[in-house]
């Protein structure tokens, strides 16, 4: 371990608050910081900034506005766009002016249904230069799971594209965007819409309004001060009911942590290229192609495209080259595409990695596999490092700009200063090293991990009640001998599916109000590709055929309430579930038996006849 790593995390646990301070006095303050952590109040409660004005205004005032902040590199449209940070703040600010113009002020919530482009990345900023809260959803989502994110944040304000396009296909927003608005109970008065040339929409008199004409009369606005601890974004995620847990970030810590990971964690300084392939619908866009590059000064990557098939599984290695991109960030669901495609490396051979110096992977689990896959062919550290939607920074990792290399495949790394990790029993005593159990993380978080969950204090509370003292990561896992910490799964109903979290009781909810349903089981089978898929398990009504209609029908449903990303291709009917004597559904027997996995009969089944009939079914299918 290397002694500035050691020497960070003892001070963070020793000195907390003058490490943090230390860590805010990197960024720009309207009113700088006096006080840390107050219990009740939050991190940095004290202080007055704008997170925009330090991610562009600032670099532009200290004479770095004809340096690159933003690539835009757009396979699928054969695209490439750089703005500097003077144009890009020329851009925010009219765009910033565009919401104000709508009568957009701080504190209001701003919805964006968008997809890779620059202007949602204009439209975050702008957002955070006025002091409003933008809620970003995935454009992978259905309209129902947009409209209950409506509902939930109430918006003043609707922004959208025309289209996204993913890999070759085009998909139209603005269908899906209506559909929402009308199933909402919440009215959204105005809806601001990019057209994009691939598929352009038609506006909806009186409500929708062109994004670009309002674009080229819009006043540009400056950056108006907010409180460290006034919520920048909310995001939405899955937890563990079919009401997505709304994530709400502080201005504050949140900009202090991204500043102190660019560095310390990924090892960058301003003028680096920093490139994290994922997408602004989640909370690794958020952090890290958007906010966490720009406060540092670095340039950050956009890419609209997938790993294969855009072109091809080149498409990685060629922007990283075409880019001169340092450090890389994607998932490991994205290295195993492009193993699958290129599994000798062909494309690295012809193509080359430029100045590359690393890759980091998160969003599910890395393999060993995968990682011994990544190193052999890359030839530098390929870094598992670890964290949540919650804590919306790594909380583990190998911490490259401390000097750290000490690397474990399957491990995601060790503690990041500023967090405390134990390993609990159910009775919240530390289990011994080795061995599995609860991953929590001694309080207080870490700055720019989240506040609250919007409008669900009581939801929020349950991350700290079963535990008290510690937050319960809802993730399983074992710290090794050499202080190694191992994530192994979920000790709830979220899957992983391809780097997205989902939730198997929402999708059970969605299977079980079909009509022709009576109860069903929806949970999450190993997949080489995605590391998990879900599978569904249905129990037709009485007299109510088995047909391969209806498991197509359960899909489609998923489908249609979810969305595509659900990614739910397999469903069967049987006949009952097996079940506890107490009425409980045995998922785990369920996931070992799909996952093809020898399982006996369990002692407290209810009714083993049914387990026979399952086990028949994975006889001579195992997991896809
Ligand atoms: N808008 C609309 N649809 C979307 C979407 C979006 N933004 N993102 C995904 N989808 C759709 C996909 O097109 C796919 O639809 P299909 O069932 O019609 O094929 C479905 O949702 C499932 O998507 P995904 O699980 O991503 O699978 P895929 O087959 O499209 O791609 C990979 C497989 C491995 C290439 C891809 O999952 C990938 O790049 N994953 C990386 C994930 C990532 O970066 N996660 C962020 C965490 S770091
Ligand atoms: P999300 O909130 O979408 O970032 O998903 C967070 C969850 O993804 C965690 O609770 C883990 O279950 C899983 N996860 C993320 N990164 C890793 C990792 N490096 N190793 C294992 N699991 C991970």
């Amino acid at each position: 371990m290397s002694d500035r790593y050691v020497a960070a995390l003892r001070r963070s646990m020793s000195d907390p608050d003058g490490f943090w301070l230390d860590a805010a006095s990197a960024l720009e303050w309207d009113k700088a910081p006096e006080k840390g952590w107050v219990q009740g109040q939050g991190w940095f409660a004290d202080g007055l900034l704008n997170t925009c004005h330090n991610a562009v205004d600032r670099h532009v005032a200290n004479g770095r506005g004809d340096d690159v902040a933003v690539i835009y590199d757009s396979p699928v449209t054969d695209q490439i766009r750089k703005f500097t940070f003077a144009q890009l703040q020329d851009e925010v600010a009219r765009v910033a002016g565009m919401l104000a113009g709508q009568g957009v002020t701080a504190g209001d919530r701003v919805i964006i249904y968008m997809p890779m482009i620059p202007e949602t990345l204009f439209a975050m900023l702008g957002c955070a230069r006025i002091g409003a809260i933008h809620s970003v959803v995935f454009g992978g989502f259905a309209a129902p799971e947009l409209a209950k994110r409506i509902d939930d944040a109430t918006p003043r304000l609707l922004l959208t594209a025309s289209c996204g396009i993913e890999g070759h296909r085009v998909v139209e927003y603005k269908p899906l965007v209506d559909h929402a608005l009308d199933l909402a109970s919440h009215k959204v008065d105005r809806v601001i819409l990019f057209q994009r040339p691939q598929a352009p929409a038609a506006m909806t008199a009186g409500r929708d309004l062109d994004w670009a004409t309002l674009r080229a009369v819009a006043e540009p606005v400056g950056c108006v001060p907010v409180k460290a601890t006034d919520p920048l974004y909310i995001l939405y995620t899955s937890g563990t009911t079919g009401t997505p847990k709304g994530v709400v970030r502080e201005n504050g810590g949140h900009a202090v942590a991204l500043s102190w990971s660019m560095a310390n964690i990924y090892g960058l300084k301003p003028g680096d290229i920093f490139w994290a392939a994922s997408d602004v619908g989640w909370v690794v866009g958020h952090s890290y192609i958007v906010y966490g590059p720009l406060i540092a000064g670095c340039t950050t990557v956009l890419f609209e495209g997938k790993p294969v098939g855009t072109p091809d599984a080149g498409t990685f290695w060629r922007t990283i080259v075409r880019h001169q991109v340092d450090v890389f960030f994607t998932a490991p669901t994205a290295i195993r595409a492009i193993r699958k495609e290129d599994p000798e490396g062909k494309f690295i051979a012809d193509i080359g990695l430029g100045k590359m110096r690393a890759l980091f992977l998160a969003g599910e689990r890395a393999d060993p596999d995968t990682i011994h896959w990544a190193e052999t062919q890359l030839q530098m550290p390929v870094i598992d490092h670890w964290w949540q939607t919650e804590l919306g920074w790594p909380a583990l990792a190998t911490c490259l700009g401390l000097g750290d290399t000490r690397r474990l495949a399957g491990s995601a790394g060790f503690p990041v200063p500023g967090y405390a990790f134990h390993v609990f029993d159910e009775s919240g005593n530390d289990v011994e090293t080795g061995q599995s159990g609860n991953v929590v993380i001694k309080l207080p978080l870490a700055p720019g991990a989240y506040a609250t969950l919007w409008n669900n204090a009581a939801g929020y509370a349950k991350s700290f009640q079963t535990f008290p003292g510690y937050y319960e990561t809802g993730d399983a896992g074992f710290i090794d001998a050499e202080g190694f910490v191992h994530i192994m799964g979920r000790t709830d109903d979220i899957i992983n599916v391809a780097g997205h979290r989902l939730s198997t009781g929402q999708m059970e909810q969605i299977v079980a109000a079909h009509p022709a349903i009576a109860e069903c089981a929806v949970i999450g089978v190993d997949d080489v590709l995605k590391g998990m898929v879900p599978m569904a398990f249905a129990v037709p009504k009485a007299g109510v055929e088995m047909s391969d209609e209806l498991a197509k029908e359960i899909i489609w449903t998923v489908r249609e309430e979810l969305g595509p990303v659900a990614a739910l291709k397999h469903a069967h009917l049987v006949d009952a579930l097996p079940k506890t004597r107490s009425g409980k559904i045995l998922r785990a027997t369920l996931r070992r038996l799909a996952n093809g996995e020898h399982v006996e009969t369990p002692p407290t089944i209810e009714n083993p006849a049914v387990l026979v009939a399952i086990r028949a079914l994975f006889s001579f299918e195992t997991s896809e």
